[in-house]
């Protein structure tokens, strides 16, 4: 939870960076609550009450977490009027990754046919997009890379236990990507923060398939390949590191609820988002929700987010957006964007 450390990492003051384009990738099977009622003892009527969510996307087996950052990437560049190849680093944020190495940003990079570029992924869970957008922006205002792609995106529906309905129900997969580039001074990041509590790693976590719990007969059959969750813990923390993080920083920016235009945090579940925002002060009209659509798709869910508020026309040019996150690790981040 935000502590006295977290002010470390609490940057303030313009960094004129701009985002010239977004994209998605977003499977097209759609799985509602009532398909769910064939699989564990659940109801839609529960899962809308308790989490808000109605439907998600759930990838083909076919498909790994780089195809759908692929996509993401490439309709981001077409979004910023770029080729692939033409972006200086590669920056992928997912806990879902193809394989254990090389990183997803590789492959993505492979199926993109891109190469030369740093490819690196970002590991924070549903707080990773909000990571990517600080390292690149920190790495565009260092003048180190003029054009870089961040990507958030996830194959959750091959990690979660489709026996246990405490977390099966909760998630998606998609994929959404930025093109962050130099801003001119009216655009930028005006404030962010960002931090992590590594003591609080057990309460949400997949146990097997690394160095702690390598892959066996037993790991398998124990389902320790899968999401191990307790909801209640992560929910009480969330609410309190994303409404904190986000007050912080928009602090830290010097703006007041009233000068936000869109607030766009994790989706999780609508009762973290609606008492984060709550405690922001920012109305709840100026809260934008995906979640009903998609579920919980971790790192996928803000920038998803934040193109669709985009192409709804709910973003524009001067607009002061403000995004906060949470998630394994636990991490979280938040950041108050002038568009
Ligand atoms: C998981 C979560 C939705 C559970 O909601 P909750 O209101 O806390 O519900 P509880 O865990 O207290 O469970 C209440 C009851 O519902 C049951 N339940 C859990 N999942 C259910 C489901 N899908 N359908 C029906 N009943 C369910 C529980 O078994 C429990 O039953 P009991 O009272 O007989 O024991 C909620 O804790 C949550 O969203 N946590 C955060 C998860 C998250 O965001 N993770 C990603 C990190 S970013």
């Amino acid at each position: 939870m935000p502590n006295a450390g977290h002010r470390r990492a609490a940057i303030a003051g313009l960094r004129a960076i701009k985002i010239a384009g977004t994209g998605v990738s977003l499977p097209p099977k759609v799985v509602k609550n009532a398909d769910l009622e064939d699989v564990v003892d659940t109801s839609d009527a529960w899962i809308t009450e308790r989490t808000g969510i109605k439907e998600r996307r759930i990838a083909d087996p076919s498909i790994a977490t780089s195809d759908l950052c692929a996509e993401a990437v490439r309709n981001a560049c077409a979004d910023a009027g770029v080729d692939p190849s033409d972006i200086d680093g590669l920056i992928v944020s997912t806990s879902t990754t193809d394989t254990l190495f090389p990183s997803t940003a590789c492959w993505v990079q492979r199926k993109l046919g891109i190469k030369g570029m740093p490819a690196l992924d970002v590991s924070a869970g549903c707080s990773g997009f909000l990571y990517g957008l600080e390292l690149a922006t920190n790495l565009i205002i260092a003048g180190a890379m003029r054009r870089v792609a961040v990507v958030g995106g996830e194959v959750m529906s091959k990690v979660v236990n489709w026996r246990d309905r405490g977390t099966c129900v909760l998630f998606g997969d998609g994929a959404g990507a930025a093109i962050v580039v130099p801003g001119d001074g009216r655009s930028g990041v005006l404030a962010s923060n960002w931090g992590a509590d590594g003591n609080l790693a057990p309460i949400l976590y997949q146990p097997a398939g690394g160095t702690q719990m390598p892959a066996t007969r037993e790991s398998v059959d124990g389902g320790k390949h899968t999401v191990h969750m307790e909801g209640n813990t992560v929910f009480r923390h969330a609410v309190v590191a994303m409404s904190t993080a986000a007050v912080q920083a928009m602090r830290d920016a010097e703006i007041t609820a009233d000068d936000v235009s869109l607030f766009v945090p994790h989706q999780a579940n609508m009762r973290i988002m609606e008492a984060a925002r709550e405690r922001t002060g920012v109305p709840r009209e100026k809260m934008y929700s995906v979640l009903h659509k998609y579920g919980n798709m971790s790192a996928a869910t803000i920038p998803v987010a934040l193109h669709e508020a985009r192409t709804e026309g709910l973003i524009r040019d001067g607009d002061i957006v403000v995004s906060t996150a949470f998630g394994t690790g636990f991490t979280w981040a938040a950041c108050v964007l002038r568009w």
